[in-house]
């Protein structure tokens, strides 16, 4: 990136910018090389100004959320990294919308762990099932995260989104959702940044919230590995099994290739045990998927996003 870039990039970003900077201290598996440049974005307004900027100079970019279900490449990223704070990050007051209903606007750089303890001290039931996902709001809606049998497609109303021309929201139902995806969203690629989301939700008593959330955590530690940088799981479960098992059976629990392991724990998470690369990884996954193909004729597809140097 030439000098005259940085120094727009500096002005756009109000000095928020870091350059040539290591991707891996931002995600959860702890590896990645570097972006050409990370941007922290906090004001509605400069978003749009951004999306332009980065469309009149051809500049590639992403939205990092925590960086928890990615694994970013070892040559890093060639482009633009944002990250959104401040007015992105903000949990609205709830508005009552029926008996025991309400429905909560938040901004998608929000943390899950945040949002969660913000409803189980204000009572607001639904969103518990996330606690101990390690996103942003923003990622949970994309990917569609679930766990225990819930996911936010159950609980979305309407998305907001910024684009070159401005702010637009989208209403959205259950069937724009599929596993681990928001399909609707294919045609934002590209162009759109999810900025807020509304979610419905039920009145619950915090107490009850507190124990539901704690045991799930308590549940999630007993299952999961948690001591080592990961990107949970791996692949996503196909239809009526469990990835985790398919491994298992393998006999591909422990299974290393440099410093990538696949957890002793549970099979569908690969820890970064030793200074992993994303090589080590990205090989322990093709090794994985020809050992579940070889014996259970499955193909296992990746849940976890992967992030190349051109995107
Ligand atoms: N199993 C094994 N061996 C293993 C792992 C699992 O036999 O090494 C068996 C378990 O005994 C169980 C079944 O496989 O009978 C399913 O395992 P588990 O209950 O751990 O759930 P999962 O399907 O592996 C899913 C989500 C998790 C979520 C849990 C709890 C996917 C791909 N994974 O895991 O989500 O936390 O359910 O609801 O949908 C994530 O997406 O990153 C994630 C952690």
């Amino acid at each position: 990136m030439d000098n005259s870039l940085r120094a727009k990039l500096e002005e756009i970003s109000h000095g928020e910018v870091v350059f040539d900077c290591p991707l891996a201290p931002y995600t959860s598996f702890a590896i990645g090389g570097p972006a050409d440049a990370l941007l922290v974005i906090k004001r509605k307004e400069d978003l749009a100004h951004l999306l332009n900027f980065f469309h009149n100079e051809s500049l590639r970019w992403r939205v990092f959320g925590k960086g928890s279900n990615l694994l970013v490449n070892d040559a890093g990223f060639r482009g633009v990294v944002l990250q959104l704070a401040g007015e992105f990050a903000q949990i609205a007051e709830a508005s009552v919308v029926g008996e025991n209903r309400l429905t909560v606007g938040v901004g998608a750089g929000c943390s899950l762990t945040k949002l969660n303890h913000h409803c189980c001290r204000q009572g607001l039931g639904g969103m518990v099932f996330s606690y101990g996902i390690p996103g942003t709001v923003g990622g949970a809606l994309l990917m569609n995260a679930g766990a225990w049998g819930k996911q936010m497609a159950d609980l979305v109303v309407d998305v907001g989104l910024i684009t070159a021309k401005g702010y637009e929201k989208l209403a959205v139902k259950p069937g724009d959702f599929r596993y681990r995806s928001w399909s609707s969203f294919a045609a934002y690629i590209g162009r759109g940044i999810i900025v807020d989301v509304t979610l419905a939700l039920t009145s619950a008593h915090p107490s009850q919230l507190q124990g539901e959330a704690k045991e799930l955590l308590r549940k999630r530690k007993v299952l999961q590995p948690h001591n080592y940088p990961n990107a949970g799981s791996v692949f996503k479960n196909p239809q009526g099994d469990s990835a985790g098992r398919l491994i298992d059976e393998c006999g591909l629990k422990g299974e290393s290739v440099g410093g990538a392991m696949v957890s002793t724990k549970h099979g569908n998470f690969i820890i970064n045990n030793n200074k992993a690369t994303a090589t080590d990884v990205l090989t322990l996954i093709a090794r994985v998927q020809h050992g579940v193909k070889k014996r259970f004729c499955v193909d296992l597809e990746l849940e976890i996003h992967v992030l190349g140097a051109s995107g």
